[in-house]
């Protein structure tokens, strides 16, 4: 099975309603709604033989404010129970990764008991204030760092 990763489009945006849990995706900014409009980016993943979506991420930037720097902050990251275990969230996080080299990525509200998996997929743990690293209170935040220039 092939998946391409691509923008969502106006039209994706029924799909990534009805496939969620519990957010609603719209194009304009709508109060309580995740939207395009507002994506840093939204992106699909899909079977491009077959046309059918199998998941997606939607991604802002939180601007800097004062002394604390900007953020890409991943704010909802979804994948329909029949497509899981197959390559799908990696896909779509990694085509994130990539297209945000220079800042940090942040993961929003991220689901405590899929720890394992936000590592697998490339975060790393952030202890809390007090938190001894280690011990994975997962008061912490799941983070990527911008990547390192190599040169
Ligand atoms: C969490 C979620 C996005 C994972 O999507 P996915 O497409 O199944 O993930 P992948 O197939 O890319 O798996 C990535 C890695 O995590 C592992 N993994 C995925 N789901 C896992 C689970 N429930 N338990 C343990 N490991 C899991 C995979 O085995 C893989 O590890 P590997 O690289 O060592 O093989 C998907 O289960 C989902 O949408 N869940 C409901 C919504 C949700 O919880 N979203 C996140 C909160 S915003």
């Amino acid at each position: 099975m092939k998946i391409r990763v691509r923008d969502a489009h106006p039209a994706d945006v029924k799909w990534m309603s009805e496939n969620t849990e519990g957010w609603t995706v719209t194009v304009e900014k709508q109060e309580g709604a995740a939207s395009l409009a507002e994506a840093l980016h939204a992106l699909i993943a899909e079977d491009p033989d077959q046309g059918v979506c199998m998941g997606w991420l939607h991604s802002s930037l939180q601007r800097a404010v004062g002394d604390e720097p900007g953020y890409v902050r991943l704010y909802e990251l979804y994948v329909p129970p029949e497509f899981r275990r197959m390559g799908v969230a990696r896909a779509l996080v990694d085509e994130l990764f990539v297209r945000v080299p220079d800042q940090e990525i942040v993961l929003s509200a991220w689901d405590r008991e899929l720890y394992e998996v936000w590592l697998k997929l490339g975060f790393s743990y952030v202890p809390g204030f007090g938190e001894v690293s280690g011990e994975c209170g997962y008061y912490g935040d799941m983070v990527r760092p911008p990547v390192e220039a190599t040169s």
